[in-house]
């Protein structure tokens, strides 16, 4: 049975998760309106890989005997100000979720849930993945500077399925 705090604290997650996936499709949209297609690629696939987290814990809680919480839709911005902005503003987000997710880890091991605590460690590997992920993008962006994004955004679509199997 999954101890109280522990159930309260991964519903927390499903409504992170949840979050994630909104804020990407929103970042997936601007690109998209503003002409970025290969960005915008990799913003729609980031947004069905937060879908699949948000639905992994809420799978896990129900079948530790717990009840999961599917959370209300939260408006993400709708507005950026550039490609730097929106990656940085990614980053950000994904600090916060691995805060998270380390969050957990510890009220798993305070509550003695040694079954999550091993279960979780899919999301701290995940986490340090997609931080990398994002924090190669912004390395690229930086070697760009002002330049032109063109090649930026024909290529990051390789990025990201280097990325995925260097891991
Ligand atoms: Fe599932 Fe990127 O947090």
């Amino acid at each position: 049975m999954l101890p109280k705090k522990v159930e309260s604290i991964l519903n927390e997650q499903v409504e992170k998760e949840g979050y994630a996936a909104q804020l990407y499709l929103a970042m997936a949209s601007w690109t998209e309106t503003k002409g970025y297609e290969g960005t915008s690629g990799w913003f729609y696939a980031q947004h069905k890989e937060e879908t699949e987290h948000m639905l992994k814990i809420i799978k896990y809680v129900n079948e530790r005997g717990g009840k999961a919480v599917v959370p209300s839709v939260k408006q993400p911005p709708t507005d950026f100000e550039n490609i730097k902005q929106v990656f940085e503003a990614s980053m950000e987000h994904e600090q916060m979720v691995t805060a998270s997710i380390n969050n957990i880890v510890s009220i798993c091991l305070e509550e003695k849930d040694f079954t999550t605590h091993n279960w979780i460690q899919w999301f701290v590997d995940e986490q340090l993945e997609e931080e990398s992920a994002v924090q190669k993008i912004l390395d690229k962006l930086n070697l760009i500077g002002t330049g032109n994004l063109y090649m930026f955004d024909r290529d990051i679509m390789s990025l990201r399925s280097a990325g995925a199997t260097e891991e």
